[in-house]
């Protein structure tokens, strides 16, 4: 099949993916218990939510806590979608949403405390975000993250053929936590995403949303097949969802 044009291919796949809860994996319950190993977390703590999609965990932290937040995403209709839920919620004097890329932030350096980021640093690779983003953080400054990680050996050869496709830099937990220490911050605590991360707020309306796009884009192949890649990612989940999963990682600077 032909390549789709860029504008294109970035508008179906916003539409496949719009109107979800989240945009990963990701609960409530966890941002809340990875938000309890961060230390001192009060009015004048500020916290930069990096590739915040629509805000489900930003909102967490927003009401789990008296920080100011700022969180960031690239995709324009996310944070104007965040910025509206947080005028609806009277939060707008310490939770601002806005445009920009977390490969270039332009933030000063020791402009946050605590730096979160859900299911998004692999965007940029874990050791890159790690690096780049240690500058913002004050002494003592904290990140939580969210990573894929295998969780056993020997994963289905069409498990393992998925991930070296989509992500090969996939690895067990162990290795995660080694890479993130050589980076210079020491674990304060990490514990794995429940299986209930990945359906509930995110395949589970996801799986909606393609039966949906199938029938709106009923002859247009180009549509049809990006509805099978994410239906694929979603099988590979069903078959093989013990071989890995997330693990919430929370760190601070060294
Ligand atoms: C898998 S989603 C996770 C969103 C949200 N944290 C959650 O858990 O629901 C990854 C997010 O990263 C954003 N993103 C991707 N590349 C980015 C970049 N270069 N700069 C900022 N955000 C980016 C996407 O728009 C998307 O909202």
């Amino acid at each position: 099949m032909e390549a789709m044009a860029p504008d294109r291919a970035t508008a179906l796949f916003f539409e496949l993916f719009s109107g979800l809860p989240r945009q990963g994996p990701g609960t409530t319950a966890s941002t809340r218990r990875a938000l309890g190993l961060v230390p001192d977390v009060g009015p004048r703590t500020r916290v930069l939510d990096i590739g915040c999609g629509t805000g489900a965990q930003t909102l967490v932290l927003a009401h789990g806590s008296p920080a100011h937040i700022v969180a960031i995403d690239n995709h324009p209709p996310f944070i104007d979608a965040l910025n509206r839920e947080a005028r609806r919620l009277r939060l707008t004097d310490r939770l601002e949403a806005r445009v920009a890329d977390m490969r270039s932030l332009d933030f000063a350096d020791g402009s946050f405390d605590l730096i979160w980021c859900e299911g998004a640093i692999y965007n940029v690779g874990v050791e890159a975000g790690l690096r780049n983003w240690r500058r913002l953080l004050r002494p003592n400054g904290h990140v939580a993250l969210t990573e894929v990680c295998w969780r056993k050996p020997e994963p289905p050869a069409e498990c393992t053929a998925f991930w070296n496709r989509e992500y090969p830099a996939i690895r067990d937990t162990a290795a995660l936590v080694e890479a993130v220490e050589a980076c210079g911050y020491e674990t304060v605590g990490h514990f794995p995403l429940p299986a209930s991360a990945w359906w509930d707020d995110f395949y589970g309306p996801l799986q909606d949303n393609v039966t949906a796009f199938r029938r709106r884009h009923r002859d247009e192949p180009d549509a049809q097949e990006l509805a099978d890649q994410c239906q694929h990612e979603m099988d590979i989940w069903h078959a093989c969802s013990d071989f890995y999963g997330y693990e919430f990682l929370v760190l601070r600077v060294r």
